[in-house]
């Protein structure tokens, strides 16, 4: 039987799934790599980390496996938004600029009075925010021009992995709607944005979709990787866009929950021209002709990994969730707001910060636990708010990522969103996603829906209970003031963070 390959080039690891014709995940393999945060709102990587930790990842799969010559095709998902800029030779010219990056809010409002924000609006469907690559890029060109001036093209995390993998450059669409480049209903490179910012549109790198097959491996990766120089590649998505095929959001009227170090409400979109005036993300899906809109939690499973390695390091995630399941709903009155590296929606809020409201000296670790998980889950369900009053129906959330392996952080989201969340086989929608782009790629399949019907499967449900509806319900609420009544505090605070 055939392989494919899933690679899920995220925030704190490259995870590879080797998965079968059938879409059963046989194997998979993971290789952390270090974030770098050396000042308060920076965040960047290594593009070289991203290369050999994806070739270590796949060695460790091709290691055990005997019918290597049955891997007939490899593809990608990646996180987000991040500038990697190249030179004339394509080597990287500095670090890379993540999708958590929060420098560029003086660029961000340097976009907003040279496009307009209804133009903006109308060419990128979406808002200025510090997380996209065209602030990232206007920073450089500022702050380090003898940089900027050698750059001769830049593309984002996985597309800089799947150059050195094949040796041809591209990016594609659901990738390059995250740019703030992009006309996304017309999925071309816009001149006008570029020229309004100043950015050469000779930088933008050749647009490719999602499934299509861009090259095979170059013959030494391919030995690195214990692989055949036959692989086809297949270009890949955007993280989000790929665990939205990972999951099955190929149709209106589902929503994705996804939790990984950042988390996202995502609901598909058949068009690509409703208005939502830049309140959500509104990107090109993984699957040709279709969008999606999506709001954006920061840190949701960051949040969760911070408070852990800050305050619980000697415990598993198991002792820690257990404890959060012997808390009630509200965690006995403590709350807790996840803008530790700022937010998106529906504050799009570079400065926020976090905080725990109303410690009691009867708090225990688990009603700390409870309050973070429940608190990432409020922010999300902002998100499922927003869309309600666009008039979606939200009464069914497929749920991926960390979130997704819980019971109890399951059973939150389905009574803080009060809807039915639905649990799958996998919990890795982006490296589902990317095998499923590759499956059908390589003609396995006829359709994307066509492969989502034989490699998703369900594998349990968590109702809403009345009770605790109605409990989150009025916390819901309260939790709503919190972002206005600390932003100030938050700012005041500001000069002190870096002390
Ligand atoms: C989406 C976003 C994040 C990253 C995480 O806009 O910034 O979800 O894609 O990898």
């Amino acid at each position: 039987m055939g392989y494919v390959l899933g690679v899920d080039l995220g925030t704190s690891a490259v995870k590879v799934l080797l998965v079968n014709r059938d879409g059963a995940v046989v194997t998979e393999a993971v290789t952390e790599y270090p974030l770098f945060q050396e000042k308060p709102g920076h965040s960047e990587q290594d593009p070289e980390d991203w290369v050999n930790g994806t070739i270590n990842a796949i060695k460790a799969i091709t290691n055990n496996l005997s019918d290597l010559e049955k891997i007939e095709g490899i593809s990608f998902s990646g996180q987000m938004h991040g500038l990697v800029l190249l030179d004339e030779k394509d080597q990287p010219l500095r670090r890379a600029i993540l999708w958590n990056d929060t420098r560029t809010t003086e660029q961000c409002r340097e976009i907003e009075q040279k496009v307009g924000i209804d133009l903006l609006h109308t060419i990128t469907k979406n808002p200025a925010l510090e997380g996209f690559t065209l602030p990232k890029l206007m920073w450089v060109k500022k702050y380090e021009p003898e940089l900027f001036n050698k750059a001769a093209t830049f593309v984002l995390p996985k597309d800089y992995v799947r150059y050195r993998l094949t040796g041809a450059l591209h990016m594609d669409y659901s990738d390059a709607a995250g740019t703030l480049l992009l006309n996304v209903a017309n999925k071309t490179w816009s001149e006008e944005m570029c020229a309004k910012t100043g950015v050469p549109l000779t930088l933008c790198p050749p647009l490719v979709a999602s499934h299509e097959k861009v090259g095979v491996l170059r013959e030494d990766i391919a030995k690195k990787c214990g692989l055949s120089s036959h692989v086809a590649v297949f270009a890949g998505g955007a993280d989000n866009a790929c665990g939205a095929i990972g999951t099955g959001i190929l149709r209106e009227g589902v929503t994705l929950s996804s939790t990984g170090t950042s988390g996202v409400i995502l609901s598909y979109e058949k068009d690509g021209d409703k208005e939502f005036n830049g309140r959500v993300h509104y990107f090109n899906h993984g699957e040709e002709s279709a969008f999606y809109t999506m709001g954006v939690t920061l840190a949701a499973g960051y949040s969760l990994n911070w408070f852990k390695d800050t305050f619980a390091p000697y415990k598993s995630f198991e002792e820690l969730v257990k404890e959060a399941e012997a808390s009630p709903p509200g965690a006995r009155g403590l709350l807790f707001t996840p803008y530790l590296v700022g937010e998106r929606t529906p504050h799009a809020d570079a400065d926020i910060r976090g905080s725990f409201i109303g410690v009691h000296s009867g708090h225990s670790l688990g009603d700390f636990t409870r309050a973070v998980i429940e608190g990432v889950t409020f922010s999300l369900n902002e998100t499922v708010e927003l869309f309600r009053e666009h008039g979606k129906t939200v009464d069914k959330i497929v749920c991926t990522g960390g979130g997704a392996k819980s019971d109890l952080w399951l059973q939150i989201q389905a009574d803080i969103f009060n809807a039915t969340v639905v649990k799958l086989k996998t919990e890795q929608g982006p490296g589902m996603g990317a095998a499923m782009l590759a499956a059908y790629g390589l003609g396995w399949f006829s359709s994307l829906k066509a492969c989502s019907d034989q490699f998703i499967d369900e594998s349990g449900q968590y109702e809403p209970s009345t009770e605790r509806v109605a409990a989150y319900r009025d916390l819901f609420g309260i939790y709503q003031r919190v972002y206005n009544q600390t932003k100030d505090i938050s700012a005041d605070l500001k000069p002190y963070r870096s002390l």
